[in-house]
């Protein structure tokens, strides 16, 4: 599962082209599998309040980040909220995109799903 949230439609934009289950994060999203999360940079370098929420209390099945960000913000706030949160919950930062990124993204990303997310099918 990719959990993600996404406000001016970068993310989503990506999800749509992994062809990888996901769902978007709403409040009070309670997940009980392994997940990698995706996520947009705010402020500056600020993790979304919504995501910060969220993985207080999902982050124990969380496998690794994703972030989106915009490098004309500079270097030192670029994708900062992937940063913040791999430090946070000591999980991997699997890509940083500039804005939707590029395939080679895409296909780093999916190998990695492949490769550490085992989905549970029932
Ligand atoms: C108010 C605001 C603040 C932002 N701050 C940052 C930032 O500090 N660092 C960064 O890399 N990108 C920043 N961005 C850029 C977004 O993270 C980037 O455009 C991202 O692709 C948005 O994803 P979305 O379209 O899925 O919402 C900011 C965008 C907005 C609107």
């Amino acid at each position: 599962m990719i959990a993600y949230t996404s406000r001016t439609g970068n993310v989503s934009f990506v999800i749509s082209k992994l062809n990888l289950p996901n769902i978007e994060i709403s409040d009070g999203l309670h997940l009980k599998v392994p997940f990698l999360l995706f996520t947009y940079t705010d402020g500056l370098g600020d993790v979304p309040a919504r995501v910060s929420f969220f993985m207080k209390h999902n982050h124990p099945y969380c496998r690794g980040v994703i972030v989106s960000g915009n490098s004309n913000f500079g270097h030192d706030v670029f994708g900062m909220a992937g940063d913040k949160l791999a430090m946070e919950y000591g999980i991997p930062l699997i890509c940083k995109l500039d804005l939707r990124g590029f395939p080679q993204d895409y296909e780093k990303i999916v190998q990695f799903y492949h490769q550490y997310v085992k989905e549970v099918v029932t």
